[in-house]
């Protein structure tokens, strides 16, 4: 006998239960935009370059066109339109908009979603590729210019806005006297 293509899953996006039935190939980012009209993530290489379909999975950033749905049940996933606090803007989104952190927009979701955890994993004390002392002793680096850029560095931005972008990273994180 063939084996199911289809599964009927329950993924918990924004806080919000959704079941749905989804052939097994579906990637979590087109289920997010196309089952669940979550537009907000976008597509842009899909095939895990760019960084557009960055969405939060259990609070740590995954590209969402090389998660499958299914694998995403049981697993918390937050888009950009789960950020905001009602009409209140989170931080980084605020950022964004106070600096011009973007142009066209196109990568912007990604960008603020990434922005979101890498924020979290530095004030866990994770270290980066361009942290120079990474004893735990050492405590957490500086957010500088360099370390957001290498911790950005899987989003992309066609437009060019890296220089705002760090920027508003840098602001919403409290670091900006570090990251000019
Ligand atoms: S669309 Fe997923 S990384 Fe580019
Ligand atoms: S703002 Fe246009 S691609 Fe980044």
């Amino acid at each position: 006998m063939a084996p199911p293509v289809h599964s009927e899953i329950t993924l918990t996006v924004n806080g919000e239960e959704h079941t749905l039935l989804v052939d097994h190939r579906t990637t979590l980012l087109d289920a997010l935009r196309e089952r669940l009209d979550l537009t907000g993530t976008k597509k842009g290489c899909d095939q895990g370059q760019c960084g557009a379909c960055t969405v939060l999975l259990d609070g740590r950033r995954a590209v969402s066109c090389l998660q499958l749905a299914v694998a995403a049940e049981g697993r918390t996933v937050t888009t950009v339109e789960g950020l905001a606090d009602g009409d209140r803007l989170h931080p980084v989104q605020q950022a964004f908009l106070d600096l011009d952190g973007f142009q066209c927009g196109y990568c912007t979701p990604g960008q603020i979603c990434s922005a979101v955890a890498v924020i979290e994993e530095h004030a866990a004390g994770w270290p980066s590729a361009v942290t120079a002392d990474v004893r735990p002793e050492a405590g957490p680096p500086e957010l500088t210019a360099e370390e957001i850029r290498e911790r950005m560095s899987g989003n992309l931005c066609r437009c060019g806005a890296h220089v705002q972008i760090v920027r508003s990273v840098a602001r919403a994180a409290g670091a900006e006297e570090a990251a000019v």
